[in-house]
């Protein structure tokens, strides 16, 4: 981080122009340092959405919505999807570079130490009603692990966060695993440590004490590559929750717990899930343009869901590699005349060539392809946003722990404008 000039702000009114600060990072735009604006004008600035605000610096993760890049660490995500699996992901976003192979082996053995829940917490999920979804399960489960290990939840001992991140990446599968088995009714199972990440977790909503199952490595690859492409986004809406719950000192479980929270939304990771539902009401290819009519309607606020980026204006390098995956997975498993499959890669074509989506740059985005690819995999549309919470559990933990280890870290306070009544008397008709 450096400074690079200064930006000169001018008040009107014959004030004086006051002289701003601009910082430049390693890549992406400038930004105007303000924070001792308000000081020195008593000023505030108005950004409802943080549309033109960077909330804070961070080394972790680079995109360039223009261009459709998106970098972990600086390595390309594409590349990383091709030649890396999720845990040398995870241990990239933690400690900032791949790890050799000895240190890929301790990670790998440090997470499936963890996978297992403490007994008394499995009876949390008895307390839900059986329909209760995934996504409310885990809210409450991950918030409840706080519960379990006061011995390593203070944020000033580096040890202790490690501890932390490593207990949510590895526990996070197994609780979301169980909430689905308990939602339909069947025993939980427990986590197998000779399967690898993607390959236990299948094993966990799949296999039954009735039969064995045996991981089909193109499911569990395919899975892979899923977790990898959500692992982290930057200052997304779930990642700047759990940055600003952590940023009052709250403990790495409540502040995990409130990104799930903020994920399950339609708009954020509820989008995969949203996306299928809209795929199944749509039903026909034939009801397509009544579809994107709605949702170019101004007086309808229908959406299509799966469309639309707030920074990709242009391809999301996600949805291209998860496109590819969900022509290699539907071949592969051979399900090319899936029906939701066809109307999907219709809706995508007519979306893509038609002016309204064209001019507003609204794009298939990553959660179109992952809901298609996931139901191809066999995973119920109930669990797709609770697989983006696991994934991005890395990515929340490591932006977490980058904001605690800053000494120069504040809570996170936004100020407001205030448009309501001015200062009044209560009437003295209502005193007592
Ligand atoms: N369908 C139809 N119109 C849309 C859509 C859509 N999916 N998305 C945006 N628009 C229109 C919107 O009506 C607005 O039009 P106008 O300028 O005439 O008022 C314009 O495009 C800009 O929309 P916006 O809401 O100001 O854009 P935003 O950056 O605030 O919203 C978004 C981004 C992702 C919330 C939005 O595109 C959306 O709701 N998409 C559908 C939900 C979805 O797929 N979300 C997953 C996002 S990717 C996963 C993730 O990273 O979490």
């Amino acid at each position: 981080m450096k400074e690079n000039g200064t930006a000169n702000l001018d008040l009107g009114n014959g004030n004086a122009s006051i002289a701003l600060p601009v910082i430049s990072g390693t890549m992406g735009p400038d930004v105007i340092d303000i924070r001792k604006l308000h000081a020195m004008s008593g000023l505030f600035t108005y950004d409802p959405g943080f549309l033109s605000t960077a909330s804070n610096s961070s080394e972790i993760t680079f995109i360039d919505g223009d261009k459709g890049i998106l970098l972990y660490r600086g390595y390309p995500i594409e590349q990383l999807a091709t030649h890396c699996d999720f845990t040398q992901v995870c241990y990239l976003l933690i400690n900032g570079e791949l790890p050799d192979s000895k240190q890929k082996d301790e990670f790998d053995i440090a997470i499936k130490s963890h996978t297992m829940l403490h007994e008394q917490l499995v009876r949390f999920f008895t307390g839900f009603r059986r329909d209760a979804h995934p996504m409310a399960v885990m809210v409450g489960v991950v918030g409840a692990l706080s519960a379990f290990y006061h011995e390593a939840m203070d944020i000033s001992d580096a040890s202790h966060r490690q501890e932390s991140a490593l207990r949510l990446i590895a526990k996070l599968p197994t609780i979301a695993a169980m909430a689905y088995k308990y939602n339909i009714g069947q025993p939980f199972v427990y986590p197998r440590n000779n399967l690898s990440f993607s390959e236990n977790f299948l094993h966990m909503m799949f296999s039954t004490p009735g039969e064995d199952y045996k991981v089909n490595p193109v499911i569990a690859r395919a899975l892979d590559r899923i977790l990898i492409l959500h692992a982290d986004h930057e200052q997304n809406a779930s990642t700047s929750t759990v940055r600003l719950a952590g940023s009052s000192g709250a403990n790495p479980f409540a502040c995990i717990s409130a990104g799930i929270a903020c994920l399950w939304g339609p708009a954020h990771g509820g989008a995969n899930e949203a996306c299928l539902n809209m795929l199944e009401e749509i039903g026909d290819v034939s009801r397509i343009d009544e579809y994107i009519n709605r949702a170019k309607n101004k007086d309808d606020n229908y959406r299509l869901m799966g469309f639309g980026h707030r920074v990709y204006k242009n391809l999301d390098p996600r949805a291209l590699i998860l496109r590819e995956t969900c022509h290699e997975v539907l071949n592969e498993l051979g399900l090319q005349n899936d029906r939701l499959f066809k109307l999907a890669l219709q809706l995508e074509k007519i979306a893509l060539e038609d002016e309204y989506f064209i001019s507003k740059k609204l794009y298939p985005n990553v959660d179109f392809y992952s809901g298609i690819v996931q139901r191809a995999l066999g995973i119920p549309t109930i669990m797709f946003t609770a697989i983006f919470a696991m994934a991005r559990t890395v990515g929340w933990v490591a932006q977490w722990s980058e904001m605690i280890s800053d000494p120069a870290y504040k809570i996170g306070r936004p100020r407001q404008l205030y448009t309501g009544p001015s200062m009044r008397e209560v009437p003295e008709t209502l005193h007592k």
